[in-house]
């Protein structure tokens, strides 16, 4: 028996379910129940009635908001090293030194970010509502981190001050994007649109026709009549982009933007993680509590 077939008997008599990130490798995304962004990720674990098994394809903070807002299910990560290197850059120590410097100024934390971190923060945000989390605050100056790329794309749209935590958080994936090379593609695809994502550069927001999140630009994709794109994220995107729309053309802006983070996750895996129900995400109830909040609150902001 193929090993596909294997995880979906295992799936339906462990009644489990598989959530999987837009960057995750093709036969993992076609395996999942449901693929989606972070936020959309975090709402349909929220919404699941009837499974008591997630298996989460994605990096650690992905599968850690699952755990923290479904305290009644187990939530497994297939691999333990899916660990997003830009929510180890932010401490629960630079949070408190942020706070006692702007002590008026509320911490507004990207969900790319240790279960500590958003147990410290008064909100989190997803790259698909940032702007809307900030938007809704009464403050004009903003603790905001890790991302500060996000922090800045933030600070334009809402004309509120950030005050980054830590001074230079960022993604090692959307930093290898440079205009340049988007600059070139168009010469080659002048009717071409350019997709970008919130965590790259502020020059290569500068060249964006649209920015978003990974789902929010294949809901562009999908409305827009443009019929070429190019992309700047991270590659895992384009199988659902060409998916989706078999007669659009789409065109990576770097073709080595791979988050190996992601990628770590494989059928073999998941499958070893249904098998023997591994790796269970644990968050200590008084971190999660807290947390939970910190999540609960975004939820509440409309976006
Ligand atoms: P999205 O929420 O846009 O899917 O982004 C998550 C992420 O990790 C981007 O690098
Ligand atoms: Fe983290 Fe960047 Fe990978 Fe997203 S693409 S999971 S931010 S390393």
């Amino acid at each position: 028996m193929d090993l596909t077939q294997k995880i979906l008997d295992l799936k339906k008599e462990k009644n489990a379910i598989i959530l999987a990130h837009n960057y995750q490798r093709p036969e993992v995304q076609d395996i999942a129940d449901y693929v989606g962004d972070s936020i959309e990720l975090s709402r349909k674990a929220m919404q699941e009635k009837n499974a008591k098994l997630i298996v989460f394809a994605a990096v650690d903070f992905m599968a850690e908001s699952a755990a923290i807002l479904n305290p009644d299910k187990k939530v497994l990560l297939p691999c333990i090293g899916a660990r997003c290197p830009m929510a180890q850059m932010l401490t629960v120590d630079e949070i408190i030194r942020a706070k006692t410097l702007y002590p008026n100024a509320p911490v507004v934390l990207y969900v790319n970010t240790l279960a500590s971190s958003k147990a410290s923060c008064d909100i989190c945000c997803t790259s698909a509502n940032a702007v809307q989390v900030v938007g809704s605050l009464k403050a004009d100056t903003v603790i905001f981190g890790p991302d500060r790329n996000l922090g800045e794309y933030v600070a334009e749209k809402t004309g509120k001050k950030i005050i980054p935590v830590p001074e230079w958080g960022f993604c090692p994936t959307h930093l290898l994007f440079q205009p340049e090379e988007v600059k070139s593609l168009k010469i080659q695809h002048p009717d071409a649109t350019v997709m970008v994502h919130p965590e790259c550069s502020s020059e290569m927001r500068k060249v964006a026709d649209f920015i978003g999140s990974t789902s929010k630009m294949c809901k562009y994709a999908q409305e827009s009549n443009a019929k070429t794109f190019i992309v700047g994220t991270e590659e895992g995107i384009m199988h659902r982009l060409k998916k989706e729309n078999p007669d659009k053309e789409f065109i990576i802006a770097y073709d080595g933007a791979i988050c190996p983070n992601m990628k770590i996750i494989t059928l073999d895996r998941i499958y070893s993680s249904l098998k023997e129900e591994k790796h269970v995400v644990n968050i200590p109830e008084p971190i999660a509590k807290k947390a939970r909040v910190s999540l609960e609150r975004m939820f509440e902001v409309k976006s």
